[in-house]
C-alpha cells in the first residue's frame, strides 16, 4: 500500500515526529511505502481562493511544494495527518496543506483512501483534542475516506516526555496493523 505521511510540526524531533517515525517503522516493516512530507519545512503557501483550480483541471497558480505533495496524495491509499496540537487543533503548516486538497478534492475522493490521525499535545484536558478530532472526522466525511485508526497523547510537550511512554510502540502497532 502506498502512504502519504504529512506531519505539522515545525520542531524535527519533537513528540509527534517520534510518532511519525514509529508509525512508518511499523508500516514500512509490514510492506507498506511511505512517503513524507514536512509541511513545516516545505514551501506551501495558503489557497487564495482565486478558483484558477476549478477551471484549471486542479492545476493552482501557485508553484511550490503541493505540485509534489498532492500527485503523491492522489497516488496513496492511506494518509497519515500527524500533528501537535496549537490552539486545539492542527499546525496552520499542515492546514495550509489541507487547504490545498481543495484543488483536487473531488479526484481525492475516488477512489476512497484510508486515514490516520495522530497528534501530540502539552494539556491534560480531557477534552484537548475534540476540536481536532471533529476536524479530522469532518475532512474524511467530507472525503469518504475511512479512518484506519488514532493516536492521541497528551501531557507531553517534549520529546523525552514521551520517549518512555507506550505511545512509541502503539504508533509503531498502528503502522503494523494496516
Ligand atoms: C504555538 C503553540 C500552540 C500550542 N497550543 C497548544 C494547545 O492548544 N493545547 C495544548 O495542549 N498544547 C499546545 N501546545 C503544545 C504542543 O502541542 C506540545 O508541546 C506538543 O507536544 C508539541 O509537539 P511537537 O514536539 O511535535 O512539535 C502548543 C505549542 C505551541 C508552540
Amino acid at each position: 500500500m502506498k502512504i502519504v505521511m504529512l506531519t505539522g510540526s515545525p520542531r524535527k524531533n519533537g513528540t509527534s515526529s517520534l510518532l511519525a517515525d514509529k508509525f512508518a517503522e511499523g508500516a514500512g516493516e509490514k510492506g507498506h511505502h511511505v512517503v513524507r512530507f514536512d509541511a513545516a519545512f516545505r514551501k506551501v503557501g495558503g489557497c487564495m481562493a482565486c478558483g484558477y483550480c476549478k477551471s484549471h483541471g486542479g492545476a493552482c497558480v501557485q508553484k511550490d511544494d503541493m505540485d509534489e505533495i498532492l500527485p503523491a496524495l492522489l497516488d496513496a491509499h492511506l494518509a497519515v495527518f500527524v500533528t501537535p496540537l496549537y490552539y486545539w487543533d492542527m499546525t496552520a503548516q499542515l492546514k495550509a496543506v489541507v487547504d490545498r486538497f481543495f484543488a483536487v478534492d473531488r479526484a481525492l475522493t475516488d477512489p476512497p483512501k484510508g486515514a490516520v490521525l495522530l497528534a501530540t499535545c502539552n494539556s491534560r484536558h480531557t477534552w484537548a483534542f475534540d476540536a481536532l478530532t471533529e476536524h479530522y472526522k469532518a475532512i474524511l466525511r467530507h472525503l469518504r475516506w475511512d479512518d484506519r485508526g488514532t493516536l492521541l497523547v497528551s501531557g507531553v510537550g517534549a520529546r523525552e516526555d514521551i520517549e518512555d511512554t507506550e505511545y512509541p510502540q502503539k504508533a509503531k502497532a498502528l503502522g503494523l496493523s494496516l
